[in-house]
């Protein structure tokens, strides 16, 4: 199988903590693979290896059939990445922005307008678009992340929790974006809380809990192995919650 992201045995610790313990990560290119697992299990963690933020303590990673750590270059020119924490410029607005990102990506002038216009159109951007950074929304910060992380037009997408934070309408238009680019051979690699829209929209699924990969497939397969049972459900089963009733508040009315 032709991998975007493959991993073995890619282990991060932190002190004493392996927050990833020796995980191999397999992402078809052409995927939408949703990366899921509870607060703390690893996943930006694994994404900062994934992108070069974090290095990791073990274990190797090829990104588009390439070494991190020989082509760091040609992989940064064709991955898109929304970080955990997004920085941004506080003192540019939207359009600076994307000019910047544009330029620092070798696009020309008139390439850079059409898909700073197009992305801040289908975001709902265009009427913050001379705002600053500095007083955007929390959602419009995390719109502008996307924009940023898609305009120099990457093969693979790194993005962590998009949809956090998004209102309705947003979410619709990058749900059809992400769509649109993975039918066109793009491969996308997100983690989501929202499991109703990761069930919609991925292809595959990867589950990690306490840093160990313990799921990792089609969703179809995936699916079938569960006789029914919603993404939820099946999540729910695997990270081992359900099994032990936690006891309500009772001070809390
Ligand atoms: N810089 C750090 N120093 C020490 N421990 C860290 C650091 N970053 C993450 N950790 C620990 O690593 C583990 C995994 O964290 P990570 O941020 O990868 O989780 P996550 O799956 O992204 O969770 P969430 O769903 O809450 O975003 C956690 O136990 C966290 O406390
Ligand atoms: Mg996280």
């Amino acid at each position: 199988m032709d991998l975007a992201v493959e991993t073995h045995a890619l282990t991060r610790r932190f002190g004493e903590l392996a927050a990833v313990d020796g995980i191999d990560l397999a992402v078809p290119r052409g995927s939408l693979y949703g990366f899921l697992g509870p607060n703390g299990a690893g996943k930006s963690t694994t994404i900062k290896c994934l992108t070069s933020l974090l290095r990791p303590s073990g274990g190797t990673i090829r990104i588009l059939g390439l070494d991190p750590a020989t082509d760091s270059l040609a992989i940064k020119r064709q991955v898109g990445v929304i970080p955990e924490e997004q920085a941004l410029f506080e003192r540019l607005t939207a359009v600076e922005t994307l000019s910047f990102v544009g330029q620092v990506h070798g696009l020309d002038r008139a390439t850079i307008q059409t898909r700073a216009g197009e992305l801040l159109d289908l975001l709902d951007l265009g009427p913050a678009a001379n705002k600053l950074v500095a007083d955007y929304s929390h959602g419009m910060r995390k719109k502008l992340a996307l924009a940023v992380a898609v305009l120099p037009a990457p093969r693979l997408l790194f993005l962590d929790e998009p949809f956090e934070g998004i209102d309705a309408v947003a979410s619709r238009q990058i749900k059809e974006m992400l769509h649109q680019f993975v039918a066109r051979g793009g491969t996308v690699f997100l983690t989501s809380h929202i499991l109703e829209i990761v069930e919609r929209l991925a292809d595959h699924i990867g589950v990690i809990h306490h840093g160990k990969l313990v799921a990792q497939g089609s969703m179809a397969a995936l699916r079938s192995g569960a006789g029914g049972k919603t993404l939820e459900e099946i999540f729910l089963d695997l990270v081992g919650a359900g099994d032990t009733e936690k006891p309500a508040l009772d001070w809390l009315a």
